[in-house]
């Protein structure tokens, strides 16, 4: 690569070329690229065991990867990461919470090992306290907080100095809907202010919500790569579900949708439901509604919804069952 990378992508915060780990049989990583612009959110989509945690710990210096490229804010990863772990954070890494301490005395300590003034590292801390929703726990053990609460005081710690890039893998694993919420808006308040945020999520959701761009990975390798919206043409829009007492009826449903989405449907008689794509759900269920209406047919449940992530996943990677995509070893 050599200066191409440095002058062409002069305003990437992080790029990758050919990135590749090898664990005996494995590629972790098998030729991961990225490219991601300063003061941007990127979302790292994938399921578990796709190469997430190693793609992250490969870029911030704490494994060495096999082959490829690496940069951070121009700073070369395996050369100069003494340079590169100056500017990044990273989730749960360099926040080790001692649970002895209060919330609010944890982020002052580690304000003080960032080598912030007392006053400034007080300061910071209330901040980071108020934008993760902590302020009424601030004062009790970290010991005694909730998962979410651990998590939230974690990434708080982690943006104790406001790093130029901040990596977070899965920040909202297991978090119920409101902690999940708060650490989206404190993750939205950090880009505001100028950080690069790599991501990573098995939730597309999530990714949509906070990306400006989005990867998706699997075994090792970057599948797609474009904006939520690109990335939802390309898995196809929402679904159109009915579900029939009678299974007698599942052909004439399927008929009908069919007829009103332009698109195939999709009969599952086992538990009797038609679901189909559609351009337009609100209107599409409308159209299903109006034309099943005095035909005598009996809809138990009717319905839209967005694509789950094993169907956008089948899409992106072109139908291939998950165990013929495990790579073996060339
Ligand atoms: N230390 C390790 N030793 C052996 N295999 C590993 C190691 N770390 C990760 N792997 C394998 O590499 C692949 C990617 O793992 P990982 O990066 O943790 O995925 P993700 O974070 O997306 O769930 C998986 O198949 C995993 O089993
Ligand atoms: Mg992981």
């Amino acid at each position: 690569m050599g200066s191409g990378m440095d002058g062409e992508m002069a305003d990437h915060a992080i790029v990758a070329a050919g990135l590749r780990k090898r664990y005996r049989d494995t590629y972790a990583l098998d030729g991961v690229d990225l490219a991601v612009r300063t003061g941007t959110v990127h979302g790292l989509l994938g399921p578990n065991g796709a190469g997430k945690t190693t793609a992250v710990r490969a870029l911030t210096t704490l494994l060495r990867y096999d082959e490829g490229r690496a940069e951070i804010c121009g700073f070369d990863v395996a050369g100069q990461p003494e340079e590169v772990r100056e500017l990044i954070g990273l989730t749960g890494q360099y926040a080790a919470v001692d649970e002895q301490l209060s919330g609010r005395q944890n982020l002052v300590m580690f304000g003080r090992l960032y080598k912030l003034r007392p006053r400034e590292a007080r300061r910071r801390a209330e901040e980071l306290l108020g934008a993760f929703g902590l302020s009424e726990a601030a004062g009790r053990n970290a010991g005694q907080y909730s998962g979410g609460m651990r998590r939230r005081l974690d990434l708080a710690a982690s943006m104790i100095r406001t790093p130029r890039v901040l990596f977070l893998d899965e920040p909202t694993t297991g978090l119920d809907p409101r902690s999940r919420n708060q650490v989206w808006d404190a993750v939205r308040s950090l880009v505001s202010g100028g950080t690069t945020v790599l991501l990573t999520t098995q939730y597309l959701e999530e990714a949509d919500q906070l990306s400006d761009r989005i990867s998706v990975i699997d075994s090792g390798r970057v599948v797609a790569e474009g904006t939520a919206d690109d990335l939802k043409a390309r898995i196809g829009g929402d679904r159109v579900e009915v579900v029939v007492r009678d299974a007698a009826d599942l052909a004439a449903v399927g008929d009908l949708v069919s007829r009103i989405s332009g698109a195939v449907a999709d009969v599952d008689p086992d538990v009797r439901r038609v679901s189909v794509q559609v351009a337009d759900r609100v209107t599409a269920l409308t159209e299903v509604v109006r034309a099943l209406h005095g035909t005598g047919i009996t809809v138990e449940d009717i319905g839209t919804r967005r694509p789950t992530l094993d169907e956008a996943f089948l899409g992106l990677t072109g139908g291939r069952a998950a165990e013929d995509r495990k790579e073996v070893v060339r």
